[in-house]
């Protein structure tokens, strides 16, 4: 059970306590997938908890809710101010945070027309995504016999919940066959990403990944990885990959916010680097690491370090 440690919820402008946090079985949500969220990260840094690319979440936040006329009522300075109080108030240095905005109950109707607009924000630790070791040694992953839902069908980049379900199907295949991770492909036969990461590869020196042409969520972790590839002197290219070029590749690796940067030793038995987590892939994993706990000060305008209550002076 990943939530132990978590005894608070912020709801609808609220913090309550984690077990008052439910919401009735006809929330449309629960029925039709509509709702929006995101997963963000709080590490600590000297500077106090920092949240990374705050920002940057927050932005994907409202656009994904626009995209299915969830209007937040919010503004991103109470969300700002909602993060705060709630690792504030956990007392965590580091954590992981889910912000959820879905329709809640009032009609079944597809057409989720007079449901309430409900916004809640978890935080919880959550160690990495896909394992200690896998962070360390890397993951084993095998190519989906699901394919990626197209952008056509419904708009990739944005986090929408009932979209998961396409992620479920592929992740229970992988495991089912004894594997990590599944990597997805799209409607055209590229590689499009894994269920819960997006994915690079390493050749000759040079960091590939896609972009929203290859149906993908584009990832928060994606364009500071990037960065950094090309801080550390790297040619970068963002274009489709096939599978021949991810099965011949000298390593890859996934993103994510939650999976942060995890190495792909094994791709469908196909050994990469010799079965071992990549040179590059290892340099680029000790970088972002520094970046996220504010170790590498050109990065630090990455983070947000979490406001701290303001002293009241006694006279
Ligand atoms: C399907 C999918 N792709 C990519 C990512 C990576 O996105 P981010 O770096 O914003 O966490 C995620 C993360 O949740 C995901 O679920």
């Amino acid at each position: 059970m990943s939530f132990e440690q978590s005894n608070w919820v912020w709801r609808n402008g609220e913090i309550i306590r984690w077990e008052d946090a439910s919401t009735h079985l006809s929330s449309h949500v629960l029925h039709y997938g509509s709702g929006v969220f995101e997963g963000i990260r709080c590490y600590a840094t000297d500077d106090g908890p920092a949240v990374f690319r705050l920002d940057a979440h927050l932005d994907r936040f409202y656009a994904s809710a626009s995209v299915y006329g969830l209007e937040i009522p919010y503004t991103r300075v109470e969300l700002v101010k909602a993060i705060d109080d709630l690792i504030r108030k956990h007392e965590f240095a580091s954590c992981y945070l889910r912000p959820l905005c879905f329709f809640g109950s009032d009609s079944l109707l597809v057409h989720p027309t007079t449901c309430p607009v409900e916004v809640a924000i978890l935080a919880w630790p959550w160690a990495p995504y896909l394992g200690a070791v896998g962070l360390e040694k890397g993951v084993r992953v095998t190519v989906s016999p699901w394919k990626k839902f197209h952008s056509d069908m419904m708009p990739a980049t944005a986090k929408t919940c009932g979209q998961y379900v396409n992620s479920i199907l592929a992740v229970r295949d992988a495991v089912r066959r004894g594997y990590d991770e599944a990597l997805l492909l799209n409607q055209e036969g590229s590689l499009a990403e894994g269920s819960g990461e997006n994915v690079f590869i390493v050749s000759n020196g040079e960091v590939v990944t896609n972009d929203e042409r290859h149906s993908i969520l584009m990832g928060i972790t994606r364009d500071p990885v990037l960065q950094i590839a090309k801080d550390l002197g790297h040619r970068v290219d963002v274009r489709a990959m096939t599978v021949e070029e991810l099965l011949s590749a000298d390593e890859a690796f996934f993103t994510g916010t939650a999976a942060e940067v995890t190495p792909i030793r094994e791709v469908d038995g196909v050994l990469l680097n010799g079965g071992k987590p990549g040179p590059i892939t290892m340099n680029l994993q000790r970088a972002y690491f520094a970046a996220v706990s504010g170790l590498e000060p050109r990065y630090k305008d990455w983070l947000h370090v979490v406001a701290q209550p303001v002293e009241l002076s006694r006279t």
